[in-house]
C-alpha cells in the first residue's frame, strides 16, 4: 500500500454535536485522556469557563493567539490519527458550527440520558444528515438517573427521522444504570467507583453474559431485565448495516457516562473502527476527488479573524481533501486565480498550536491569510486547478438593520460589511429602494453581531447603529413571475429582502406567517436554502 493509503486509512476527521451541558466539553477531554493527548482531565474544561462574555471572548483570543476551542484537537490513538473539529455552543454558535460541519466525515452525536434529543442537536443533526453523514450516537450521563433506552431510540426516529441500532445497552433499572452490555462482543463492562470522580481512567469489570461471575455480581433482577431487553433488541430490532450507517440512516447508538469516563475507551475503540476514513469531495462540475489522488486539494471552511489587531491577521482553516500536504508548498488559489505559497502551516495538537511539516486527506491545518481566502474556497495543485462545490448557505435566524453612526465613515462601513460578508461572518441583505446607507444581516447566533460591531469598530474605525428586527426565519422565494414576487413588497407580517445574488429572500416572525403568506399567494414556493446550493 502506498504511503498515502496508509495515512487515509489510519485517519479519523468527525464533529461531536449536541446541544449545551450534554457533555462534549467533557467527552472531548477524556477522549483527549484516552489519546494520551493530557494525562489528567480538566484542561480542556478550565479553559471553556473563561470565556463568557464577547469582550472576555475576544480578550482571551487575543492572547492565546487562538482559542483552540474553536478549531480543531488532534491526537492519536492505537495507529489513527483523530482529529476532532469543534462545532462551538452557548453563545458562541454561529455559522461557524454549521461550517465546520462541511469539513467532518462523520459526526458523533451526545445525548443526555435524561433530555434526549434537545433543539440545538436537532438543528446541528440536519445539517449533517442533508449530508448523509454518518451518524454515532452516545447516550451520556448513564451514571445518573436517565429515560428509558427503548424510548430514546424512539425519540430518534419520531424527531430526527434515524433508526438507531444500539451497540450498547444499558443495564439497571427505571433509569438507574450499572454498567452496559455490549451486543457486538456479547460482554458486560460494570461500573466500578475509584474515587477519582472521572479524573482518571475508569476500572471496570469485563465479562461474558454467561459469565457466572457476571451473574452474580448482576443479581437475578438486573440480569433477567437485561436477558429481556436483548431479546426484545434482537427480535424487533434493526440489523446491524454498515451500508446503511454510512449513508446516515441508521446511528450505531453508545451508552455511557464522559464523567466517570464509563463506556468512553469502548465508545472509542469501535467508533474508530466502524466510522469512515476521509471520503471524496464533489467538485463543481460534478466530479469527485479521491483523497488518494496523489495531487494536494483542500477546500477553507472556516476563517478566525481579528488575532491580533495590530497586525490584522486572519488565520483560514481549510480541510485537506487529497495529496499530501507539505510545509512551504505553493498551490493554486481557484477564485483569485493565483499560485499562494503556504508558508507557516499551523496544526493544532491538544493544546498547543504546531507547525505542520506535512499533513494528509482529513486534516486540518490553519494558514496566515493576508484576507485573501473567502468560506468555500478551493486550493489545489497547480495541475488540477479544481473547485469544490459551493459551500450551503444556512437560513439565519437573527436579523438586524445595521447603519454608521457618522455618515461621514459609511465607506468604511460599507467596506467592512462586505469584508465580513465574504469571510462568512454575517449574511448581508439589502433591502430594495435603500441605499448603501443601510443592510440587513442575518446570522444564526447572537455572538455574531457582537463581534460584528467590535470588528467594525476596531478594524474598519465604524461605528454601527444596529436594531434587531422581530424576524427570525428566513426562506428563499422562488416564483413563476417577478410579478409574485413584487406582491410580497409591503407585507405586515413579513419583510422582502434581497441576498448577495439578488436572489428574493422573506423574512418573516414564526413558520405561521409563512403558511398565511403561502396561502395568499398561489404559485410561489419557499425554500430554506437557495434552490442553486441545495445540494449539500
Ligand atoms: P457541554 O460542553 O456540552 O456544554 O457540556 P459540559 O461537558 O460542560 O458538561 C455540562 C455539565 O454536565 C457539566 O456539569 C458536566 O460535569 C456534566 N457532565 C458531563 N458528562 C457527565 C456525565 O457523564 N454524568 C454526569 N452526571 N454529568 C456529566 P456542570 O455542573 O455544569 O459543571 P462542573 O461543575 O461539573 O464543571
Amino acid at each position: 500500500m502506498s504511503e498515502l493509503l496508509e495515512k487515509i486509512e489510519k485517519r479519523r476527521t468527525f464533529a461531536i454535536i449536541s446541544h449545551p451541558d450534554a457533555g462534549k466539553t467533557t467527552l472531548t477531554e477524556k477522549l483527549l485522556l484516552y489519546g494520551g493527548a493530557i494525562h489528567l482531565a480538566g484542561s480542556v474544561k478550565a479553559r471553556k469557563s473563561n470565556k463568557h462574555a464577547v469582550s472576555d471572548w475576544m480578550e482571551i483570543e487575543k492572547q492565546r493567539g487562538i482559542s483552540v476551542t474553536s478549531s480543531v484537537l488532534q491526537f492519536d490513538y492505537d495507529g489513527y490519527r483523530v482529529n476532532i473539529l469543534d462545532t462551538p455552543g452557548h453563545q458562541d454558535f454561529s455559522e461557524d458550527t454549521y461550517r465546520t460541519l462541511m469539513a467532518a466525515d462523520s459526526a458523533v452525536m451526545l445525548i443526555d440520558a435524561a433530555k434526549g434529543v434537545e433543539p440545538q442537536t436537532k438543528k446541528l443533526f440536519w445539517v449533517c444528515h442533508r449530508r448523509h453523514l454518518p451518524i454515532f450516537t452516545f447516550v451520556n450521563k448513564l451514571d445518573r438517573y436517565g429515560r428509558n433506552p427503548f424510548d430514546l431510540m424512539d425519540e430518534l426516529e419520531n424527531v430526527l427521522g434515524i433508526r438507531a441500532y444500539p451497540i450498547d445497552w444499558p443495564i439497571g433499572i427505571d433509569g438507574k444504570y450499572k454498567g452496559v452490555y455490549n451486543r457486538m462482543e456479547n460482554t458486560i463492562q460494570m461500573f466500578e467507583e475509584d474515587g477519582s470522580h472521572g479524573s482518571k481512567q475508569l476500572k471496570s469489570t469485563t465479562g461474558s453474559l454467561d459469565d457466572p461471575k457476571i451473574k452474580e455480581m448482576l443479581g437475578d433482577e438486573l440480569y433477567n431485565q437485561l436477558a429481556e431487553d436483548i431479546e426484545l433488541l434482537d427480535m424487533a430490532g434493526d440489523e446491524f448495516d454498515m451500508e446503511r450507517v454510512n449513508k446516515g440512516e441508521l446511528t450505531p447508538m453508545f451508552f455511557g457516562s464522559a464523567m466517570t469516563n464509563f463506556g468512553v475507551q469502548s465508545f472509542l475503540e469501535k467508533f474508530l473502527e466502524l466510522s469512515p476514513e476521509p471520503q471524496p469531495r464533489a467538485l463543481q462540475n460534478g466530479d469527485i476527488v479521491d483523497p488518494s489522488n496523489e495531487k494536494f486539494s483542500a477546500f477553507v471552511f472556516k476563517i478566525q479573524a481579528n488575532m491580533n489587531p495590530a497586525h490584522r491577521d486572519r488565520i483560514s482553516f481549510m480541510r485537506i481533501c487529497s495529496g499530501k500536504f507539505e510545509k512551504g508548498m505553493t498551490v493554486y488559489h481557484k477564485q483569485s486565480g493565483k499560485p499562494i505559497k503556504l508558508a507557516m502551516p499551523q496544526q493544532f495538537m491538544a493544546q498547543e498550536r504546531t507547525i505542520v511539516e506535512e499533513a494528509y486527506p482529513g486534516d486540518i491545518i490553519g494558514v496566515f491569510d493576508p484576507g485573501i481566502f473567502g468560506i468555500g474556497d478551493s486550493l489545489s495543485d497547480n495541475s488540477l486547478k479544481l473547485q469544490f462545490e459551493d459551500f450551503p448557505v444556512f437560513p439565519p435566524e437573527i436579523f438586524a438593520r445595521v447603519q454608521p453612526k457618522d455618515s461621514l465613515k459609511r465607506k468604511q462601513f460599507e467596506k467592512g460589511i462586505i469584508q465580513l460578508s465574504q469571510e462568512g461572518a454575517i449574511q448581508v441583505f439589502k433591502q430594495e429602494g435603500v441605499g448603501m446607507e443601510s443592510y440587513i444581516v442575518g446570522v444564526v447566533g447572537v455572538l455574531q453581531l457582537e463581534v460584528l460591531e467590535y470588528r467594525l469598530k476596531n478594524e474598519y474605525s465604524a461605528q454601527l447603529l444596529m436594531n434587531q428586527l422581530p424576524y427570525s426565519v428566513a426562506r428563499w422565494v422562488y416564483a413563476e413571475s417577478k410579478d409574485q414576487v413584487e406582491n410580497l413588497k409591503g407585507l405586515d407580517n413579513g419583510m422582502l429582502v434581497y441576498d448577495k445574488k439578488d436572489r428574493p429572500v422573506i423574512l418573516v416572525n414564526n413558520e405561521w406567517a409563512l403558511n398565511w403568506i403561502l396561502d395568499r399567494n398561489p404559485g410561489i414556493q419557499f425554500l430554506t436554502v437557495p434552490a442553486d446550493v441545495e445540494k449539500i
